[in-house]
């Protein structure tokens, strides 16, 4: 069979059957497509689809599981191995006590309405869209104001709405049997690194900045999701708190990042005109005109765009949105979000905040450990202070056992304080008053050494949604060849499986030469799949729409000649190789060391 041959019956997919409980009635568009070919080949559908289905909840099939473990992986890989943060796991279930800390509790919430007939609840700014350029901005007055004004009535069955009023989005339960311990499924990793400053502040020696991140799952129970993937209320977190001096808002890498010329998207004015046009700027120019406030944002706003770059999400379709005033996060002084243009609008896939000290200060009101970091000084500071010097040998003549106590609360008196008028002090241990008299201790000036200031750290957080990100980099990676053949252009790395490899049939012979070269693959840790069934032109085709960089086949010439064909998916060229050299070249396609024209035919 000739290479063309191959390739002629390309565009007989078997969607008719595998298709066959899939409603595409119901999906519309580019949307439609992705999350129809997300089902047929297994990266994603909706969870207890077989009882109705679940809104805000989808499973990850095998590719899908791949595919995110891939961009974990890189993530991990820049996060964790590159940049030196340490990683850590804390439990999903939460304590109250953590979410009143953290302001949750009260603030964590969306403005929702229900309908007074059918009961049917909505995120009231979903009902505004079409009157409101940004309606997530608006307080309940306002809401409630705008839906009087335009006679807003329910979209299910046009009954009249109820007032909007809060709804906290956190999910509640009960920790133990009965209802004493109350705690809640987390809605950011985040909390479980700021509860823990104290102990990875000793983990890194003490000093600061030093970064700490958490992958894992969050929750967030959503009024209405009705987008997908994009609005979930089980969803995977990657979270990495930054801890800085805030008198120091440097990055001691910056300069490797400065020159990146990335599209920003400030807030106020140019998001305010219909069609907001980025300014695609480097983020030094961005600092010297305050589009950025400091080095440490605009380096982690560098680093989330090399992330996205590396995973292949670039181009006109990524951009980075300052939040407006009213937008922010209760916690947040500042935010850029880096959004990803799908067939559902700009979609923010990963939030980068500058949390300032806020929750390091809440954690410290509301438990009253301290956690804190001391800065140390080059140099001892000196200073004079009066100080209450105790005479141990004639308090413990007068006070036998409780001079131990009543000579640390003397110590802690303020010198300047005590009259010098040579009258006794007064000290209260354990509810009783004691009246000390001078000749158990004096009022001395000394010279007093500070070694360092201890400061509450300020927080930089860029904080990745990853299922939003795997969403958004299939719809971005989605092409059609022609019109109905489509393709993943997955970067190599990325893609869930790095080669499919097939006998050109199911024969004894061919099937024995294709099992060694998987062999042989599988020890270079590729991530191989084999196919025998169908014509080889469905067999790529397959393999293209599930994104796989790479078909090799085994054909009767390999039997004779040692050699094998490899195929590329997106030019869909073929060159003859050497079995022998397989391993070597295919690894080097899928790090990208080798361009496939590159390779020399056999
Ligand atoms: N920690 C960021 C967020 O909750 O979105």
């Amino acid at each position: 069979m000739t290479e063309l041959e191959r390739d002629s019956d390309i565009d007989k997919t078997d969607d008719d059957v595998e298709n066959a409980d899939i409603d595409e009635s119901e999906l519309s568009g580019r949307a439609g497509k992705i999350i129809t070919l997300a089902k047929r080949r297994g990266f994603f559908w909706n969870s207890n689809e077989i009882y109705g289905g679940s809104a805000g909840f989808y499973d990850y099939g095998p590719l899908g599981t791949r595919l995110e473990c891939n961009l974990v992986d890189i993530w991990r890989d820049i996060f964790v191995i590159q940049e030196g943060y340490a990683e850590i796991s804390t439990p999903v279930i939460t304590p109250e006590m953590v979410f009143s800390a953290s302001g949750h509790l009260k603030e964590f919430t969306d403005l929702m309405v229900e309908c007074k007939k059918c009961s049917e609840p909505f995120r009231a700014d979903q009902l505004l869209t079409e009157h409101h350029p940004q309606p997530d901005n608006l307080n309940a007055e306002e809401v409630n104001g705008m839906l009087t004004e335009f006679g807003i009535k329910c979209p299910v069955c046009g009954g009249a709405l109820s007032e909007a009023y809060p709804f906290n989005l956190m999910f509640k339960t009960n920790i133990g049997p009965g209802s004493k311990r109350i705690g809640y499924l987390r809605p950011e990793t985040a909390q479980g690194m700021f509860i823990n400053f104290h102990l990875l502040y000793r983990y890194f020696r003490e000093k600061i900045p030093f970064g700490v991140v958490q992958i894992g799952r969050a929750f967030r129970n959503e009024i209405s999701p009705r987008q997908g993937m994009i609005r979930l209320r089980e969803f995977k977190m990657a979270e990495l708190e930054y801890f800085i001096d805030p008198s120091d808002k440097s990055h001691p890498k910056y300069e490797r990042i400065k020159g990146l010329k990335i599209p920003l998207l400030p807030a106020g004015k140019p998001q305010e005109e219909a069609k907001p046009t980025t300014v695609a700027i480097t983020l030094e120019e961005a600092i010297e005109k305050k589009i950025l406030g400091s080095e440490v944002m605009a380096y982690f706003i560098g680093l989330t765009y090399e992330y996205l770059n590396s995973i292949g999400l670039s181009g006109p379709s990524l951009r980075f949105r300052q939040h407006g005033e009213k937008e922010k996060a209760h916690y947040a002084e500042d935010c850029w979000d880096a959004e990803i243009l799908t067939s559902f609008g700009w979609i923010e896939c990963v939030g980068i905040a500058d949390r300032s000290c806020y929750d390091i200060e809440r954690h410290n009101e509301y438990s009253g450990h301290t956690l804190a970091v001391t800065i140390h000084h080059e140099q001892p500071i000196e200073r004079e202070v009066k100080k209450v010097i105790v005479d141990n040998k004639a308090l413990g003549k007068k006070f036998k056992a409780l001079s131990v106590k009543i000579k640390a609360a003397l110590e802690k008196l303020d010198g300047n304080k005590v009259a010098d008028d040579g009258s006794p002090l007064k000290v209260n241990i354990d509810g009783k008053d004691y009246e000390i008299d001078r000749d158990c201790f004096e009022v001395k000036t000394v010279t007093e050494k500070e070694f360092g200031k201890k400061i509450i750290p300020h927080v930089i957080e860029p904080s990745f949604g990853l299922d939003r990100i795997t969403f958004a980099l299939i719809e971005n990676s989605y092409y059609e060849r022609e019109s109905s053949y489509r393709v993943l252009r997955f970067k190599p790395q990325v893609a869930p499986i790095n080669a499919g490899v097939f006998p050109l049939m199911a024969k004894p012979e061919l099937v024995e030469v294709t099992q060694k070269c998987i062999e042989n693959l599988k020890n270079m840790k590729l991530n191989i799949f084999y196919d025998d069934s169908g014509s080889i032109g469905r067999r790529y085709a397959r393999m293209d729409e599930a994104g796989t960089p790479f078909c090799v086949t085994i054909d009767y010439d390999s039997l004779k000649d040692n050699t094998v064909t490899i195929r590329e998916r997106d030019s869909t060229d073929q060159v003859r190789i050497k079995i022998a050299n397989l391993p070597k070249i295919l690894n080097d396609l899928i790090e990208e060391k080798l361009i496939f024209k590159e390779i020399k035919a056999a």
